[in-house]
C-alpha cells in the first residue's frame, strides 16, 4: 500500500471531517466528507443528493471530479472519509471503481467514524479485488 507522512494523513482526516457538514444530504441525513491526496495537494467534497434519488453523487466521487478538473488526478495517493455513523463508512461500490481508475490497486483509503473514536483503513485492492480498470481495456486494443 503507499504509504502516508503520518501529519498529512491527520490533514486528511482533518479535511474529510471540517467540509462533511457542508454535505447537501436532505434525504439520507447522512453527511459524508472526503479528502483526497493527490501529490501534496488535497481535495475535498462532500455528498450532494437529489430530489431525484439515484442522481445523488457520493464525496468520494465529487472529490475526484475535483482532483480530476484541477488536472492533478494522475496523483491520487490516498482517500480519507468522514460520515456521521458509529462505525468507519468504507467508499460504497461505485466509488471503489472510480477511485480505482485514478489510485489503483495501491491506494490508500481510511474512514473515520462520526465521533471520530474509530478508524479503518485499507489498500483498495483489499475493497476491490481483481478490480477492472483501463489496464484490461489496453490489453485489447491492437
Ligand atoms: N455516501 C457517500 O457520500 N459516501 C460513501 O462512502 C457512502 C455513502 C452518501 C451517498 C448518499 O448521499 C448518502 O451517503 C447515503 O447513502
Amino acid at each position: 500500500m503507499t504509504s502516508i507522512d503520518p501529519d498529512l494523513l491527520e490533514r486528511l482526516i482533518g479535511s474529510a471531517r471540517a467540509i462533511r457538514s457542508n454535505a447537501y444530504a436532505p434525504y439520507s441525513r447522512f453527511h459524508v466528507g472526503a479528502a483526497l491526496l493527490a501529490g501534496e495537494e488535497i481535495f475535498a467534497a462532500v455528498n450532494v443528493e437529489n430530489a431525484s434519488y439515484p442522481v445523488s453523487v457520493c464525496a468520494e466521487r465529487n472529490a475526484i471530479a475535483m482532483a480530476v478538473a484541477a488536472g492533478a488526478a494522475s496523483g491520487v495517493r490516498a482517500v480519507a472519509v468522514v460520515s456521521d455513523a458509529e462505525t468507519p463508512t468504507p467508499p460504497c461500490g461505485a466509488c471503489r471503481q472510480v477511485l480505482f481508475e485514478f489510485g489503483g490497486p495501491g491506494m490508500a483509503v481510511v474512514a473515520e467514524s462520526g465521533d471520530a473514536s474509530a478508524r479503518k483503513s485499507w489498500s483498495l485492492d483489499e475493497l476491490l479485488p481483481d478490480a477492472f480498470g483501463p489496464a484490461d481495456l489496453d490489453r485489447l486494443r491492437p
